[in-house]
């Protein structure tokens, strides 16, 4: 081999050496930079914020699933943009749409997280509605949001309530006429459950009558369920102890009687003062046979204001309340009626007595099965 094809050939494969070795280092170069700033976005999601300028941005923060979504599904709005690194992903179903929708409602990230956290089952009904201040029915127990709109209609004819209340009182029913609506029990449900609620949006069957009706001592025709009759004798003896002494004047009231007291009272006074004292028929506690009238023995129908002192605070040890309280007429939705007791068990009787509410209330509170 002459001198120059050697030269020629060494400098050839030093040529062709330092050609591999420059592009193995612009590859590595490439690799790591990509690397830097590309570190977990997916490809298309890449791609996506190029298109839309945004590159530098969203690389220049830390990584949102929530963002590489919207960008995956070509659902990114840039007004958003700083909302959505605070809304936490979802692996559910239309989850970018939802969340924009929302944010289109004026939803803040926050709320759009509780919402997507508690509420994505009932989305429908935010979808449908105006915004509204969801986060000040947070941690209320009995709110319910299938009834979202009555309870934003009474808050606004009723500044004063506060949420919870506003809450109880709609789910009671008060925002709506008595009896204008309202639930029927079955049979069953009257004769197995003993701490029923009877009100003007709970009804009896007609035809229900309690099958362990038994006579209270006083009367051989004042009934009385067993339990509660029972109750009531120890009632009664403990009130003697404390020399208060009182007797039963309407116990259990068949459907029947309870429709010609109702009647009576109406062709008397008026439908309308009618409603305030009587129940109508089929909405009277003492059809549960779960309700007693009481008077003091020197009074035909009431209890004397110190008879009426010691019931308040003794009734409840024996598993009775006071039905209709003093000043609980826009809740009850009947005047005070100091002579009403119900049975409802000891333990409960006491937690009702202890809550200081009426039993509607703590009903709907406590007691409710809801669908929630
Ligand atoms: N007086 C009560 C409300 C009733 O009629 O059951
Ligand atoms: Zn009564």
């Amino acid at each position: 081999m002459n001198k120059g094809l050697k030269i020629f050939l060494i400098t050839f494969l030093i040529v062709i050496l330092i050609a591999v070795i420059s592009v193995t280092i612009i590859k590595i170069l490439r690799n790591n930079n990509d690397e830097k700033i590309d570190s977990s976005y997916n490809e298309t999601a890449v791609t996506k914020m190029q298109e839309l300028n945004l590159y530098d941005e969203i690389n220049n923060k830390e990584y949102s699933k929530t963002i590489e979504v919207l960008l995956e599904e070509n659902k990114l709005n840039e007004k958003y943009l700083n909302e959505y690194y605070n809304i936490t992903y979802s692996n559910i179903n239309n989850f970018s749409t939802i969340i924009n929708q929302l944010l289109d409602k004026s939803y803040n990230s926050e709320e759009i997280n509780y919402i997507i956290s508690n509420y994505i089952n009932n989305y429908d009904i935010i979808l449908n509605m105006d915004y509204f201040d969801i986060l000040s029915f947070k941690n209320i127990s009995n709110f319910d949001i299938n009834q979202i709109e009555r309870y934003l209609a009474y808050q606004n004819e009723n500044e004063d309530l506060n949420i919870n209340t506003v809450v109880t009182y709609v789910n009671i029913g008060l925002d709506l006429e008595g009896y204008s609506k309202y639930e029927e029990y079955t049979n069953e449900e009257a004769e197995n459950d003993l701490t029923i609620l009877v009100n003007k949006y709970h009804k009896l069957p007609d035809d229900y009558v309690p099958s362990d009706l038994v006579s209270l001592s006083y009367s051989s025709t004042y009934y009385l369920r067993k339990e509660a009759a029972e109750a009531f004798e120890k009632l009664t003896d403990a009130g003697i102890l404390d020399n208060v002494i009182f007797y039963p004047f309407s116990p259990y009231r068949s459907y029947d009687l309870q429709s010609r007291l109702y009647n009576g009272y109406v062709a008397r006074d008026g439908k309308e003062a009618a409603d305030t004292y009587s129940a109508r028929p089929g909405f009277s506690e003492h059809q549960l046979g779960l309700a007693v009238d009481v008077r003091s023995s020197n009074l035909p129908d009431n209890l004397t204001p110190e008879h009426y002192k010691w019931m308040l605070d003794n009734s409840y040890k024996y598993g009775f309340i006071i039905r209709y309280p003093k000043g609980k007429q826009h809740i009850t939705q009947f005047i005070e009626e100091p002579w009403h007791l119900r049975y409802l068990g000891v333990e409960l009787a006491t937690k009702v007595h202890d809550s200081g509410l009426t039993y509607d209330e703590y009903y709907d509170i406590y007691l409710k099965k809801t669908s929630n």
